[in-house]
């Protein structure tokens, strides 16, 4: 099977990449020409494990083509999958579709033969019939079909994800489009991964309402590690305890800084925003942004606490900077609003992340960063622990505490003991534990 995929990020590059490792011939189509350039020469212009093996082991087979060049790509390809990016629409958090629709429109211009137009992208319920309106609109005499197949990879773990998904939704109504995807997926078919066959709106509401519950996951643990502080109980006991009931499910019970990253925030203010023009009710969301912004806050809050109630004319040393761990998307990452908001208060503020330094770099002007973790804490007066890189897990404890000026680590992803700490002799602090 031919395929196009138009948007060559996280998303799309992943998507197209085990796609032609299933055995299809993919073509990555992107406008950005640096990035098909660095592409086609084998280098991935992303962090993400694994990825890199599996792009050069698929140029190689070829089965895997990179060009900026979208009509080419089209016009040989049985399915072509919109990749873009669909950020948050600045002031009103409604999904910006402007990418998806320009995508659409090219693809429209073309269409040869009968083509499988599906949309990848996380996209409000009905854009599936408004792609569907505008290429018909371009195109009266064209075939096609517009099939809904939102992705629920995670960056980190994307090709694992990818690969072993829990689950692959596809919303369409019609037959030979069903038939179409089934083919497209069908090492996962085989491999027994549940295909879940919608309508196109159904599948568009089932991407919203996944990443806001997780939004919501992360946020009540959140709301109960603040009242283990309160009451000296320790929210990683609780959290087991919890997830181990399997109505609950112990994924996404980790007290944290606030959720992040490229889709969990711009998804559940979208999904307000959508229910909102529909006239329908979301207030647990609702809820849920807005306790995670303040969240942020409150964690700066917390790390001025711990010392001693200032951190004027300090030195803070931060670990990690990327919303998560083995990525370089800074997109809304937590350290986006801790770390200003620290500096805001006198502190000086030093940072190493093993992958996202320089698009920090960008988004957080001034930001002093140093070439590892020792350089990074050396005469700092706290050590913090924002993002939990497996590289931070096991720190040199003693040389830890001989690097920093006062023994403190504030550790923001509960990755130690206090036992531990407190036999090191260095003050700890985490988060909803005693
Ligand atoms: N990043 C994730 O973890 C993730 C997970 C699941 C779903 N999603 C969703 O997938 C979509 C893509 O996300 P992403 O993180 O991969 O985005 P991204 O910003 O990393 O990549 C989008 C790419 O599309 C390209 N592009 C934009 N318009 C184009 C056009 N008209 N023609 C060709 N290329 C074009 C851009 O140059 C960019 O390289 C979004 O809707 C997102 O919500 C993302």
């Amino acid at each position: 099977m031919r395929v196009a995929v138009i948007g060559t990020g996280y998303v799309g590059l992943v998507s197209g990449t085990c796609f032609s490792d299933f055995g299809h011939v993919v073509t990555c189509v992107d406008k950005d020409a640096a990035k098909i350039g660095r592409l086609q020469r084998g280098e991935i212009p992303l962090f993400e494990p694994g990825l890199e093996q599996l792009v050069v082991r698929n140029i190689a087979a070829a089965r895997l083509f990179f060009t900026t060049e979208l009509g080419s790509a089209v016009r040989s390809a049985d399915v072509v999958l919109i990749a873009v990016g669909t950020p948050s629409r600045r002031g009103d958090g409604f999904a910006d579709l402007s990418f998806v629709m320009d995508a659409a429109r090219a693809i429209a211009g073309e269409l040869q033969g009968h083509a499988i137009i599906v949309t990848k992208s996380t996209v409000p319920v009905g854009t599936g019939d408004q792609v569907e309106d505008l290429i018909r609109a371009l195109r009266p005499d064209g075939s096609f079909a517009v099939v809904s197949n939102p992705e629920f990879l995670r960056e980190g773990a994307a090709i694992e994800d990818f690969k072993r998904p829990d689950r692959v939704v596809v919303g369409t109504d019609d037959e030979r489009a069903r038939r179409v995807m089934r083919e497209l997926y069908r090492p996962l078919f085989i491999n027994e991964t549940p295909i879940l066959f919608t309508s196109r709106r159904t599948a568009e509401i089932i991407k919203y309402a996944s990443n806001a519950f997780l939004a919501t996951k992360i946020t009540f643990i959140n709301e109960m590690a603040d009242l283990c502080e309160k009451v000296g109980a320790d929210v990683q006991d609780v959290a087991r305890g919890m997830g181990l009931d399997r109505r609950i499910g112990g994924k996404f019970l980790h007290a944290g800084p606030g959720y992040g990253g490229s889709c969990l925030p711009k998804d559940a203010a979208a999904l307000v925003a959508i229910a909102a023009q529909h006239g329908a009710q979301t207030r647990i969301v609702e809820t849920v942004i807005g306790a995670n912004k303040a969240r942020r806050l409150a964690i700066a809050d917390k790390i001025v606490a711990a010392c001693a109630g200032s951190v004027d004319g300090k030195t803070l040393a931060v670990l990690g900077l990327t919303f998560k761990p083995n990525t370089d998307d800074m997109r809304e990452a937590p350290s986006l609003d801790v770390v200003p908001a620290l500096e805001a208060k006198g502190a000086k503020v030093r940072a190493y992340d093993p992958a996202g330094m320089e698009e920090a770099r960008k988004l957080i002007p001034g930001l002093a960063t140093a070439p590892d973790p020792y350089a990074c804490m050396e005469g700092a007066d706290a050590l913090i622990i924002l993002t939990e890189w497996d590289q931070f897990r096991a720190l040199d404890l003693p040389r830890v505490k001989k690097a920093l000026r006062s023994p403190l680590l504030i550790d923001l992803r509960n990755i130690y003991k206090p036992a531990e700490m407190a036999a090191e002799g260095i003050r700890y602090v985490s988060v909803g534990r005693p």
